[in-house]
């Protein structure tokens, strides 16, 4: 086996290599995403006429459910939808790709989650969410699904579901030595301290920005805020920075992840694509070691994982569409390869 540099971590070995699939349980939303391109995203009180218009399958659960099993993850799903045509379409989709929906549950006399989004020429979006039935994903709910959570090598939760029950989550799967990484969006006003709890954080810049209350808008001021937002409670935050790649920060080290080189079509769902990237190669690292079940983040576990994911987050934006661009193992490993 080749040996690479530090930063680039052990990039010879890949989340498919190891005897059994990573298990992944996902408990987040699950949108029908409204997508219109246009030449700009309208500001406050504008009218603009759009290119085109397509629904697609979102919502950051389970765009995050979509990536993990594409990169090779053994993947069940655990939210909500309405019982409606949304709601069905969406599970077909999740299935289509392998995912498991045994833990999706429909909720009579209330939406599917939709979210609107704008696309503009250069890829940028703007994102508006109506929860719907994500929003009464409860505790109970949880404890209805224990069998699930109970099998998980990690467990991969998102702020698109009331903060109350990702709290339980992280508990219940505590109490069993399960990982939790929670990818903190979007942040509402206000936070329950006990989202802190999860081991592993990975939010955006803006994100960071919105947690911490101190701009994180390049690697300096990001080093700064993942360190805050370890003194809280997380193992390790991994903080997103688009082009300029990822700083990841636990209480013992503070390291950079180089950035690929993407073609800009559409950045909406390449963090989701780097969180369901990186649990699959988490856990895929972690069972290759044997430390399955251990609430510890070894340093070289997470550096290979936020490359690995690194590499599937750029690859999201080379195309249109969420749960549509979410980039399959070989095609990360191609890309991995060519920039060592
Ligand atoms: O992260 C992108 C996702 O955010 C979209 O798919 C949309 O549904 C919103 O949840």
């Amino acid at each position: 086996m080749e040996n690479r540099s530090a930063d680039q971590g052990d990039v010879s070995r890949t989340p498919d290599e190891s005897c059994e699939a990573a298990r992944v349980v996902v408990v987040g939303s699950i949108n029908m995403d409204l997508v219109i391109r246009a030449a700009a995203i309208p500001g406050p009180g504008q009218t603009i006429a759009g290119h085109n218009f397509s629904t697609m399958p979102g919502g950051k659960g389970a765009n995050q459910a979509v990536a993990a099993a594409r990169c090779g993850g053994r993947v069940s799903m655990i939210g909500r939808v309405g019982n409606d045509d949304f709601g069905q379409r969406l599970l077909l989709g999740l299935k289509a790709n392998g995912v498991d929906t045994e833990g999706v549950m429909f909720s009579e006399g209330v939406s599917t989650g939709v979210a609107t989004i704008v696309v503009n020429d250069i890829g940028e979006n703007a994102i508006c969410v109506a929860g719907g039935a994500n929003l009464l994903l409860s505790v109970d709910d949880i404890d209805e699904q224990l069998d699930l959570i109970k099998q998980a090598d990690v467990i991969l939760i998102q702020l698109e579901i009331p903060q109350q029950t990702a709290v339980h989550v992280i508990h219940e799967a505590h109490s069993r030595n399960i990982p939790v990484i929670l990818n903190p969006a979007p942040v509402g006003q206000e936070i329950n301290p006990d989202i802190f709890k999860a081991d592993v954080l990975i939010p955006n810049q803006d994100e960071t920005t919105r947690l911490c209350g101190e701009p994180a808008h390049d690697i300096h001021s990001a080093k700064m805020a993942g360190s805050a937002l370890v003194a809280r409670g997380a193992q390790a935050v991994v903080v997103t920075l688009g082009r300029r790649g990822a700083v990841a920060i636990t209480a013992d080290h503070i390291f950079q992840v180089p950035p690929f080189n993407a073609k800009i079509v559409d950045t909406t769902g390449a963090g989701d694509a780097f969180c369901g990237a990186f649990a699959v190669a988490y856990a895929q690292q972690m069972k290759a070691r044997k430390q399955k079940n251990t609430l510890e983040v070894p340093e070289e576990v997470l550096r290979y994982a936020a490359r690995f994911a690194g590499a599937a987050g750029a690859l999201a934006c080379n195309k249109f569409g969420a749960q549509p661009s979410m980039p399959r193992l070989h095609a990360i490993q191609r890309l991995i390869q060519r920039s060592c």
